[in-house]
Formats: C-alpha cells, sequence, structure tokens
C-alpha cells in the first residue's frame, strides 16, 4: 500500500496554487477519448462504491488507459464488490479504504491518484470534493454536488484557492438529444430562446429513498427535515447551456411553491398496511415543488421536483424562442416558416440526426452498449480527457454550483412563505464576460 501523505506534506498541497497555475494548457486541443500511445495511464480513485458508483466503475473498465489503485466505501460489501469487479476486468486489486465516514481522505492523500470518482450521498459530496481539489486531485462529484448555498461558496472558494477543476457528473447534460438541441439553439434555429421546462419527475419511494422491504435508505432521511427542489440537477442539466446561464446570462430570482405531502404516507399505508411508522409519519417534504426562475436577461425556467407520488420517469423538457418550440416528451417541434404544416408539430428525430453532436458521432463509434445509452461513459470520458490534459472539465465548478443552486434557492422561498428569493452570483461577475464553453464544436 502507498503510505498516506503525512500531515506537513498534506498542508504542502492543500493551498496556495492559483487556477492558472494548475490548468497548464486550458484550451487543449482536439480531444481524443483513449490515451494516446505510449502515454502514462491516469490512475482512478473511486470513493463510494455503491449502485451509482459501481455503475460508473463498470463504465471506467471498458476504457484503456485507466488503473485503479484505491477505492474507498464505508460498506465492506459494496467495497469488495467493487473491487472484485476491478480484479475481474484484469486489474490489481485495488487498496480498500474503509475505516470510518473520514477514510477518504487517506485515499485522497495518495500520490499516486490522478482523479477521483465520487459516489457518495448527498451530504458528503462537498466535502469529499474540496478535500479533493485541496490535495490535487480532480474531481468527478455525482448529483448534486451541493445541497446549500454554503457547500456552493465552499467549492467556489476551494477551486479558486486551488485552480483544480471539479466537475458534477450531470448526465444529462450530455445527452445525445439536448446536445442536439442544443446545436440548433446555438444556430439559431428556435431564435432568442426565453423560456424553458424542465422537471425531475421519478417516483422513488420504493426503490431509492426507501427499501423494498419500507426500510430507509439514507436518501429518504433529507425528506423528513427538508422542503424544497431536491434533486434538480437531472432538469437542469440541459437546460444551462441552453440559456447561456453563467456564460451571458445568470439566475436572479426564484420562487417556489408546495403542495402538501400525501405521497409517502399513502405508499406506506397502500404496501404496507396502515399501522405501518411511515404511513403516519410527518415528512417535511411536499410531493410537488414547482420553482420559478427568472434569469439577468429576463428569461425564465420551470422546474419541477415530483418523486414521490406514482408515475412513470420523465424530464418534461420544453424549450421556446421567438422561432419556435421544442417539446422532448412529443418528441417534437415546431419552427414557424420551416415546419411543413402551419402550427403542428413535426418530429425531432430527424432533426437530432442532423444536428448530432460531434461528441455523440464519436462516443456511438467507440462505445456501443454503455450504460444510459453512453451518455455515462460519454460524460466520464471528457472528464478524464480533461485530467490527462490538465484542462478544464466541461462542466466546471460554476456550472456544478448553479445547477444545484435550485435547492438552497426552493427551501428558502418555501420555507420564507413562497417568497422570491436571490440567488447569490457564485461565479462573482465571470458570467458577464465567460464564453460558452460546454459542447462547443469547433
Ligand atoms: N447521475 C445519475 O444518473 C445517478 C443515478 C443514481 C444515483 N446518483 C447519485 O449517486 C450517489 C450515490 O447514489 P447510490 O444510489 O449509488 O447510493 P448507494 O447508497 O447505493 O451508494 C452510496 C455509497 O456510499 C457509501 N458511503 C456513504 N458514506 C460514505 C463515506 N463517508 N465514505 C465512503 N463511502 C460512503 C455507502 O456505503 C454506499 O455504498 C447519489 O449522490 C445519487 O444522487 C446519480
Amino acid at each position: 500500500m502507498t503510505q498516506p501523505m503525512d500531515r506537513r506534506e498534506f498542508l504542502k498541497v492543500s493551498g496556495g496554487a492559483s487556477a492558472g497555475l494548475f490548468l497548464a494548457n486550458f484550451d487543449g486541443g482536439p480531444y481524443s477519448y483513449a490515451a494516446a500511445k505510449g502515454e502514462k495511464p491516469l490512475r482512478i480513485g473511486v470513493i463510494g462504491t455503491g449502485n451509482r458508483g459501481r455503475s460508473l466503475l463498470s463504465n471506467l473498465l471498458l476504457m484503456p488507459g485507466l488503473e485503479f489503485p484505491a477505492l474507498c466505501d464505508i460498506d465492506l460489501n459494496a467495497l469488495a464488490q467493487a473491487q472484485d469487479m476491478v480484479v475481474k476486468a484484469g486489474h490489481p486489486k485495488p487498496e480498500g479504504y474503509s475505516n470510518g465516514t473520514e477514510d477518504f481522505q487517506r485515499l485522497l492523500w495518495r500520490e499516486d491518484i490522478d482523479a477521483v470518482v465520487i459516489a457518495s450521498p448527498w451530504n458528503w459530496h462537498t466535502p469529499m470534493a474540496v478535500y479533493a481539489m485541496r490535495n490535487k486531485k480532480y474531481a468527478a462529484v455525482e448529483v448534486p454536488i451541493a445541497m446549500t448555498f454554503e457547500e456552493c461558496w465552499d467549492l467556489v472558494n476551494a477551486y479558486e484557492e486551488t485552480g483544480v477543476p471539479c466537475m458534477m457528473l450531470e448526465n444529462w447534460s450530455f445527452r445525445q438529444d439536448n446536445l442536439a438541441l442544443l446545436n440548433m439553439v446555438r444556430k439559431g434555429m428556435f431564435g432568442d430562446v426565453v423560456h424553458v421546462q424542465c422537471s425531475h419527475t421519478h417516483d422513488c419511494i420504493d426503490h431509492w429513498f426507501f427499501s423494498p422491504e419500507g426500510n430507509m435508505r439514507w436518501g429518504g432521511r433529507f425528506l423528513i427535515e427538508h422542503n424544497r427542489s431536491q434533486y434538480p440537477t437531472h432538469a437542469m442539466g440541459p437546460v444551462w447551456p441552453w440559456l447561456n446561464l453563467g456564460c451571458g446570462d445568470y439566475i436572479v430570482t426564484a420562487v417556489s411553491m408546495t403542495n402538501r405531502q400525501m405521497g409517502i404516507n399513502a405508499y406506506f399505508a397502500r404496501k404496507f398496511g396502515p399501522k405501518h411508522p411511515y404511513a403516519k409519519m410527518a415528512f417535511a417534504q411536499g410531493d410537488v415543488v414547482t420553482t420559478l426562475v427568472r434569469t439577468k436577461l429576463g428569461n425564465t425556467i420551470y422546474v419541477k421536483y415530483d418523486m414521490q407520488l406514482p408515475r412513470p420517469y420523465d424530464n418534461q423538457w420544453e424549450l421556446q424562442g421567438t422561432l419556435g418550440i421544442y417539446n422532448e416528451q412529443r418528441n417534437a417541434l415546431y419552427l414557424t416558416g420551416k415546419s411543413p404544416e402551419y402550427h403542428q408539430w413535426e418530429p425531432f428525430p430527424p432533426h437530432m440526426e442532423k444536428h448530432d453532436h460531434a461528441w455523440w458521432r464519436k462516443v456511438k463509434e467507440q462505445a456501443p452498449g454503455a450504460a444510459h445509452g453512453g451518455t455515462d461513459y460519454l460524460e466520464l470520458t471528457l472528464f478524464l480527457e480533461a485530467v490527462r490534459k490538465k484542462t478544464q472539465t466541461p462542466i466546471d465548478v460554476y456550472d456544478s454550483v448553479l445547477m444545484s443552486s435550485i435547492i438552497p434557492l426552493s427551501e428558502k422561498s418555501i420555507a420564507g412563505g413562497f417568497v422570491p428569493v436571490e440567488c447569490p452570483d457564485f461565479t462573482r461577475g465571470k458570467w458577464k464576460t465567460k464564453k460558452p464553453a460546454f459542447g462547443v464544436e469547433a
């Protein structure tokens, strides 16, 4: 096992460097998904090897040019399963870190780790990401990266003090349909985009907030004390580049409404009987939270949380501009003066094919069958490419925080009696001059 850094060593790397120093060549060159011949392998650690951590690991194990010196999980069983996956893929067994909730720190002290993937519960994302940056490790962090304004600032401050990039793994930013739409928006096909709707609508009561047996999982605990849009980043994932948020526009204010909580109690009464404790327990979280956001340019976004009533999954993206509209549920669009029939939807798939993003043309060749239809593979390869070239990650810390800020904005709005809440400018004004970078095609 590699010896962990001692305290003095750790302090040496934990501060001081500026963003400019760490990012040797920010603009990078044309991307390549695999290591070039003769390039040193990248050494990856994974923190949190539960369901999502192992799913991400399965994607990483498909990629050439990677080594896996260490993994961390407080659950020995989850850790062992991940170690087995690595060994079965033909690598040496990774060192395991499982000695309590802070043991991830020892993994991050190692000098033979270039980057970490973090897939722990929500409350651990920010502390782990900040610790990674302060130990000069690129971090790819599961969603949402932050739950409070304080955590958002912690991330921004750590990035600005260390210069080490950190990316939230918001996979829906990388979906093929969403990226094709981004290309269409950038070509001006919708005119000026003025309004977007988005949702995370997914019944997670019986497998994620609670186990199928009715036991509370870590996610369920957030429903007891908090009433807010708990999981908005999948909804916001494609929206911020469509609207140039963080690079030309920014959130000014948000206001949220929520209904009462009935879904959790009703589910437990239905499935386990009215005497089940969760059939009566008071949960703070309302069943549906709707948030309205207004931006500096005067555009609006509708964000919906709906995760505890019976329903199939969808994201309900709809984008409206001065020249037309796109609707994800209909898989259709309408462009004034261009669509074949006046005021009639036309199918989106031919447009998606025509405006397919270069990232997708490449990933389809390289990873047919990867998880989430290749989206997870794509986001990880782009993250690793940034690590390899020491460039900025495709989603940077400001983008990550912006998407996550819907959580504290909505919580504050609801707690204050459904009042508008001002969004802090986490870029400290940089949004005014930053040019769009995400997915810009050469
Ligand atoms: N992007 C997506 O599509 C997607 C899908 C599912 C989950 N997620 C996110 O992934 C994360 C993990 O979710 P999951 O469903 O895999 O949960 P999970 O419970 O299956 O896994 C979390 C793991 O973290 C471990 N853990 C907890 N505290 C730890 C600590 N201090 N140090 C090390 N390990 C610790 C747990 O033991 C567990 O194995 C969540 O943030 C979730 O929001 C994202």
